[in-house]
């Protein structure tokens, strides 16, 4: 993965626990990346931590703004973040990755945000009222102080505070329109969230390839195959017995194969390959529902294998 060093220009507390992070090349010149709103880049922190935040900022603006909340179970990362980080410190960033992009069209887009998912859904909002395409913002928090970013969205978002699972539930019941074509619903939250989310969809209509959602958390640890199996690496050359238990990244690695990746819990996208052959048992959460029946892609840091021979472009 390549890495650029970008300074912090600016620090700001957005709501109780959530820092905003503002990042620039040290001597003003322009960001050498682009990416579209849904984006997320991975920091890698001195402590040696790497995580992912969603870009909040829009290209045009010639920074990287990112929202960061302090996780009471935080690991390094977002804790570090939060009591290290001072005005003017270097942190190594990756490039953007999209795996939540606005999909094209003009039908409404329906942007549901739950607490600092409101982070990758953001700058979507300003893209469409920039675009003049039909948009609505469903956005739910625990309290108003718990509420980032929500002073600058303007009067048209619909703000919940204080509600709980079941009355968001109620709430989302009736939200959701008759699906007309090329409309599109984007959801990012908790996971409990998403569901409701996607149920109140599905009810009213609502075809899953309209649905899209954004995980910031990781999914339970999925199990893994009590089979090993032959991985092959094709453009390395190299093939591997891949044994019960083990996933395809430690695999290759065993081989001398580095394959890359970044959360190494199936969220961010990075690991993502190109699959030639076998069948992919699925287990992340960040490729769409099209890409897993496809059987094209696959997240080695995850997902495993149902047939006896996985055959990767790597
Ligand atoms: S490393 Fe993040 S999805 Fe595989």
């Amino acid at each position: 993965m390549k890495w650029t060093a970008l300074q912090v220009r600016s620090l700001r507390l957005e709501a109780d626990d959530v820092l905003g992070i503002e990042l620039a090349p040290a001597d003003a010149a322009p960001l050498p990346f682009t990416w579209a709103p849904g984006a997320h880049v991975d920091l890698r922190l001195s402590n040696g931590a790497v995580r992912q935040y969603s870009v909040m900022s829009l290209p045009e603006e010639g920074h990287l703004y990112l929202g960061v909340k302090r996780e009471p179970a935080s690991r390094g990362g977002s804790r570090w973040l939060h009591e290290q980080l001072r005005l003017g410190t270097q942190i190594e960033v990756s490039a953007p990755r999209n795996l939540f992009a606005l999909q094209p069209g003009s039908g409404l887009v329906t942007l549901l945000a739950a607490g600092i998912g409101i982070t990758p859904l953001l700058p979507m909002y300003r893209q469409c009222l920039a675009e003049r395409r039909p948009v609505r913002l469903l956005y739910f928090t625990r309290d108003a102080r718990q509420a980032p970013f929500l002073q600058r969205l303007g009067t048209d978002v619909q703000w919940y505070g204080g509600l709980r699972a079941a009355q968001i539930a109620e709430q989302l019941a009736g939200q959701f329109p008759q699906w007309q074509t090329d409309a599109g619903l984007y959801c990012c939250g908790p996971a409990g969230f998403m569901d409701s989310v996607e149920q109140a969809a599905l009810k009213t209509g609502w075809p899953t390839t309209a649905l899209h959602r954004e995980h910031f958390q990781a999914p339970p640890p999925a199990a893994i195959e009590a089979h090993g199996y032959s991985l092959v690496l094709q453009r390395s050359g190299c093939e591997v017995q891949v044994q019960p238990g083990e996933s395809l990244i430690q695999a290759a690695s065993r081989a001398g194969v580095e394959l890359e990746f970044s959360c190494g819990m199936g969220i961010c996208g990075a690991c993502v390959c190109r699959v030639i052959e076998g069948e992919p048992e699925h287990r992340d959460d960040c490729l769409s529902e099209a890409q897993r029946h496809s059987g094209e892609w696959i997240a080695p840091c995850v997902s495993g294998c149902r047939s006896q021979r996985l055959v990767l472009d790597n």
